[in-house]
């Protein structure tokens, strides 16, 4: 039996008609909701994710202004544009799109970012609050993950989940939301010993690796829910997850690559932003 489709395209309209019509009721108490990104340099697949953050923002009613900083930018020009950003009372979510050039260390840009206006999840203090099970902003990849997995129906309380891959933007973090729901979860990463058979004991297998065609049908068990996280291109340039074709002969869901966990990410992004505009008037 062939795995069913997860359909990010559906489940990211969902979110995103939720939010626009929670974004209209903001604006009659006269609050815009606004997200502010900022790219530094032209790496074009960037490009291509801050136009996808762009077209959803007015999708759902969401002011989008966009910092397009040259290649050279320094350090502190990055940092002296989020500083004016974090005082614009007028600026609900600050997004910085990674990678950087690497004369910027990412982490300091991070945290001159203030944790109510981190919609991406990424500064030290909402890691630390999604650690300990607190309200914080959710980085949005894992969030739309955790969206993807329960869309089945099925329950992740006391499921083997096995994550590969260990990044700070989407292997740790979708490892503490699954424990936080209850799965007993497994990291896997380059020096795992035994992948194959750690991934072949997963009931839910989150692949987030960035290699095309890593995750093969002999490391899948039967049933799996299989989410790819994977965005690559293959040797004929076509845009294609880290999970085989041939997975979906045995997993039970996957989520397809494009049309997946790229969409429900972006959408995430939005609800993050609504939040984060909601919040002002409290
Ligand atoms: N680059 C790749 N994924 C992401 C993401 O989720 N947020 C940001 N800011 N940059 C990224």
């Amino acid at each position: 039996m062939a795995a069913v489709k997860i359909e990010g395209k559906v489940l990211a309209q969902q979110v995103k008609e939720q939010v626009k019509q929670q974004v209209e009721q903001l604006k009659q108490q006269g609050i815009e909701p606004c997200l502010a990104v900022i790219l530094v340099g032209d790496n074009p697949a960037s490009s291509v994710y801050v136009a996808g953050k762009e077209k959803d923002c007015n999708e759902c009613g969401i002011r989008s202004v966009i910092h397009r900083l040259p290649e050279k930018s320094t350090q502190q020009q990055v940092l002296d544009l989020l500083q004016t950003l974090s005082k614009d009372n007028t600026v609900h979510g600050i997004l910085v799109q990674l990678p950087l050039p690497s004369h910027i260390d990412p982490q300091k840009i991070i945290e001159a970012i203030p944790p109510s206006k981190d919609v991406d999840g990424f500064t030290p203090v909402n890691v630390g609050k999604m650690m300990i099970g607190q309200p914080c902003f959710l980085p949005c990849t894992p969030a739309g993950c955790i969206e993807m997995i329960e869309s089945t129906g099925v329950d992740i309380a006391g499921k083997n989940a096995v994550v590969l891959g260990r990044s700070n933007i989407v292997g740790k973090p979708a490892a503490i939301l699954l424990t936080a729901k209850d799965a007993t979860v497994t990291i896997c990463h380059s020096k795992t010993k035994d992948l194959q058979e750690k991934c072949r004991q997963a009931d839910i297998l989150v692949c987030a690796i960035g290699k095309a065609g890593f995750v093969t049908k002999d490391m899948v068990k039967e049933g799996a829910i299989v989410v790819d996280v994977g965005i690559n291109r293959n040797a004929e340039g076509k845009l294609c997850g880290d999970a085989a074709k041939e997975v979906e002969e045995v997993a039970g869901y996957l989520t397809p690559v494009p049309g997946g966990v790229g969409l429900m990410t972006r959408a995430m992004l939005m609800k993050n932003t609504l939040v984060a505009a909601q919040q002002v008037k409290l």
